[in-house]
């Protein structure tokens, strides 16, 4: 059963960071064969933030973290985990979370990556839930944080029109009504699709050579086209299954808020389950697809513009590399 036991989890704050920089798609026309109408009919996207060249994923996944603590009222000592979702970070090792947890200074917190494609970010949240349903952890700092910018081929029309940088944060703890709290997830994967978004240059498969650098193997490939198929082709029926298993029927969820990879697989998924396209929240026009941060933001957006009140039901959802995907419920 994908339902939660043990004890109310809730959501007691969120935070983004948004690097300033502003890269549009007509700053891309002068970079690649591609135009501003391709790229906004093809995936809904105006323009991506690029993190400056000091910045690291640890910066931004901090500047979110500091924000949703403050907008939590939990001070960094009272934090049990820090869980940072990232495809990107400063490096394999040490983690981007440990980092971010000796720069806040949360004393009595462990701390780890977690790392499986877009999804990670609901993997995260729903492993954060876990550990405080079960009672070993009281509060934690869930961070989705990524510079794709860095992996990104500037030179390739597929991949590079499509990412951008960002992070946002969620502090989780145990309830302290009973009320507003994470109701159910499923994680999921199908590695038999392993091949259709891969980095694999630098590591034990590829070790970081000459040859390695000519093939391209230090920066994300993709098989656009299948990914969306997959995307397009799994979900609906994976999110009918769970709306089921959890007893909540589709039309009574309040907010879809969906990884913000293409408005068009948005747009067909709901429209295959009959939701209403205003249900859900959009965001990938500013800041294209920021991977394990997009859900994090477009839900601190959400609630900072009013749209997702107190007591909404707010199901969260996710895909990408290993293919995986999976979503989180909530009441916020
Ligand atoms: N500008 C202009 N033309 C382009 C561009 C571009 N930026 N990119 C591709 N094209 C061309 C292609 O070369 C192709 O031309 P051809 O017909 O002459 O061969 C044509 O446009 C159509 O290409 P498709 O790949 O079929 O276009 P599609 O409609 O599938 O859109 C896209 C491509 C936007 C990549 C889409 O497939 C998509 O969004 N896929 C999902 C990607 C995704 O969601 N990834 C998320 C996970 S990422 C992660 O986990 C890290």
């Amino acid at each position: 059963m994908p339902l939660y036991q043990g004890r109310p989890v809730s959501l007691f704050g969120t935070g983004i960071y948004m690097p300033e920089h502003v890269l549009t798609n007509h700053d891309l026309e002068k970079m690649v064969d591609t135009s501003d109408a391709w790229i906004k009919e093809r995936t809904g996207i105006s323009e991506r933030r690029i993190a400056a060249r000091d910045e690291l994923t640890s910066d931004l996944a901090l500047k979110a973290s500091i924000e949703a603590l403050r907008d939590a009222s939990i001070p960094p000592e009272a934090i049990d985990m820090v869980l940072v979702a990232t495809n990107t970070p400063d490096s394999i090792f040490p983690g981007v979370a440990p980092k971010v947890q000796g720069m806040l200074d949360a004393s009595r917190a462990g701390a780890c990556d977690i790392q499986s494609g877009c999804t990670s970010s609901v993997y995260a949240l729903a492993m954060a839930a876990s550990g405080i349903a079960s009672g070993i952890w009281d509060n934690v700092l869930v961070i989705g944080a990524e510079v794709l910018s860095r992996l990104v081929n500037w030179k390739d029309r597929n991949t590079c029109v499509l990412f951008g940088d960002g992070a946002g944060a969620a502090v989780l703890g145990a309830s302290r009504d009973g009320k507003n709290r994470v109701i159910a997830s499923s994680l999921r994967s199908d590695g038999t699709k392993h091949n259709l978004i891969t980095f694999l240059g630098g590591l034990v498969q590829y070790p970081a050579t000459h040859d390695t650098i000519d093939a391209g193997l230090h920066h994300i490939q993709m098989k656009g086209n299948e990914v969306f198929k997959f995307a397009n082709r799994t979900l609906p029926s994976f999110l009918e299954d769970f709306c089921r298993d959890v007893d909540c029927p589709v039309d009574k969820i309040d907010w879809w808020v969906f990884h913000q990879a293409n408005w068009r697989i948005i747009e067909g998924v709901l429209k295959r389950m009959d939701v209403p396209l205003e249900k859900t929240i959009v965001n990938l026009d500013k800041y294209g697809n920021t991977s394990s941060a997009s859900v994090f933001v477009a839900l601190h957006e959400g609630l900072q513009s009013g749209k997702i009140k107190r007591g909404d039901l707010v199901l969260t959802v996710s895909f990408g590399s290993g293919m995986t995907y999976g979503a989180i419920l909530f009441e916020v």
